[in-house]
């Protein structure tokens, strides 16, 4: 079953329309969103961001986030997911097409559940990531559906056999394809401030409550492209690479290639969020 608008349907009955602008200009936004455990992961959150995601596209989303998380929930439980995660779509709908925003909108919303495991061995061992230019536009904070200049900084690093591109633009790290990046110098951590040139992550948020409540001191500032080669520690996060470090980069090891003391301490933090999820809905 898929939820299409506030339905839930069978996927066989929806059809997509070939002017829906997300299909023609990449005109929308989204969200994905995990489930550990049959429970979800931070959704309050991950709502209120494509709330805003799509006020600054100028779109208003078509259902108040109180539907959309009962209906999202159903959606879960239809699936049967345990572990896993939802992707939801929100595009401005379908008009001729014409690059100015029809006379009416009409958003239209997808989203569908999927299995996925936890990348337990890619957290454990560590990713390797190579370092690209940013090409993307200047609005990386909205989670829009355009994600070209992700796309083939992700194929970049398939094509090299790594797992992850890191950004730079004008030799400041921004974030990765599809996470975002931290250093650790002398037990502190670096990340990107949350400003128009990242995606302010959910994971990010969590990440950074965690080092506040265990007392290592974050630092959301800038770091070039040689502190990166130089930290002591690099460590990504994302909904679906949760906190995992990385041990090579551009083909040299960080540190002495292993996983760092700093990433087991979030990495064991996170655990205990996810942990805690499960008491609390209980
Ligand atoms: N990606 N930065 C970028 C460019 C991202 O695409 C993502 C998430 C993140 C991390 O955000 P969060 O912690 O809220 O997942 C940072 C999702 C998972 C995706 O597109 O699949």
């Amino acid at each position: 079953m898929i939820l299409v608008q506030d339905q839930l349907k069978d996927q066989s009955e929806v059809r997509i329309d070939i002017e829906d602008r997300g299909y023609q200009f990449g005109d929308g936004v989204y969200e994905v969103v995990r489930i550990y455990n049959g429970q979800y992961f931070g959704m309050e959150e991950h709502l209120i961001r494509l709330e805003r995601s799509a006020r600054e596209i100028q779109m208003t989303l078509p259902y108040s986030i109180e539907l959309l998380k009962e209906r999202l929930e159903k959606l879960a439980k239809a699936n049967d997911i345990r572990d896993g995660h939802v992707y939801l779509q929100i595009t401005r709908g379908v008009a001729e097409r014409t690059h100015q925003f029809p006379l009416q909108q009409a958003p239209f919303l997808v989203a569908y559940a999927r299995k996925s495991p936890r990348p337990l061995s890619k957290m454990k061992d560590g990713i390797t990531a190579i370092t690209t230019e940013d090409i993307r536009w200047l609005r990386c904070d909205i989670k829009s559906l355009n994600l070209l200049g992700n796309v083939l900084g992700k194929q970049k690093a398939m094509d090299t056999k790594c797992d992850e591109s890191i950004f730079i633009r004008n030799d400041i790290v921004t974030e990765g394809s599809s996470t975002n990046v931290y250093i650790v110098k002398n037990g502190e951590i670096w990340t990107h401030p949350a400003n128009n040139f990242i995606l302010n992550g959910i994971t990010r948020q969590v990440v950074l409550d965690i080092a506040k409540e265990t007392g290592i001191t974050v630092h959301e500032e800038t770091f070039t492209k040689n502190e990166l080669m130089d930290a002591d520690e690099v460590i990504i996060s994302s909904t679906t690479m949760e906190v995992t470090p990385v041990i090579s980069i551009d083909g040299t090891q960080v540190s002495n290639g292993e996983p760092g003391k700093v990433a087991r301490t979030l990495q064991e933090k996170f655990n205990e969020r996810i942990a805690q999820l499960q008491r609390v809905k209980n």
